[in-house]
């Protein structure tokens, strides 16, 4: 038996060491916390995605009384910008959340089945995708789901 150890990489930045396109989706990504329906939560997730043409759509959490019923920020702007524009490439998604003290100050996280939503989004269009994860303090720069899903479940075990 061996042990076998997988790495990550990721990228902790502050946000003046950002460009503006990075700046301006990050922003949208605070935005659309504000489309937030989280009742049950309380914890506002929103998400911003960049298509190639620069177009940025934007999603937010939806809760509902059956918990699963609901619906993460990220899934809620990538199917839409899947949906809306199914022939323009993914490049990068931004995302930000809050609860009742405002924006979490340490970056905020994409659950598994976002992981693997997205994922898929990077098959669909043969391109890595770039996470922005917002934090107060810093935030997380990553690129592609290699670096968030190890070991993944992908197209290729299809084929
Ligand atoms: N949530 C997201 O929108 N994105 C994530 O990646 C993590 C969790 C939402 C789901 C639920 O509405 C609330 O945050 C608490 O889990």
């Amino acid at each position: 038996m061996e042990y076998l150890k997988i790495e990550i990489l990721l990228q902790k930045c502050s946000i003046e060491e950002l460009g503006p396109e990075e700046y301006k989706l990050i922003e949208s990504a605070k935005r659309a916390t504000e489309g937030s329906y989280a009742p049950y939560s309380m914890f506002n997730v929103g998400a911003a995605v960049m298509l190639e043409d620069d177009t940025i759509v934007e999603g937010s959490n939806q809760e509902n009384v059956a918990y699963p019923s609901g619906m993460c920020a990220e899934r809620t702007a990538i199917f839409y910008a899947n949906s809306q524009y199914p022939k323009k490439k993914v490049l990068a998604i931004a995302i930000a959340a809050k609860d009742k003290n405002g924006f979490t100050k340490g970056p905020v996280t994409p659950c598994g089945s976002c992981r693997q939503v997205l994922l898929e989004t990077e098959n669909r269009f043969s391109h890595d995708i770039i996470f922005y994860l917002y934090g107060e303090d810093c935030i997380y720069k990553i690129e592609g789901t290699k670096n968030l899903l190890p070991l993944s479940f992908g197209n290729e075990f299809l084929k």
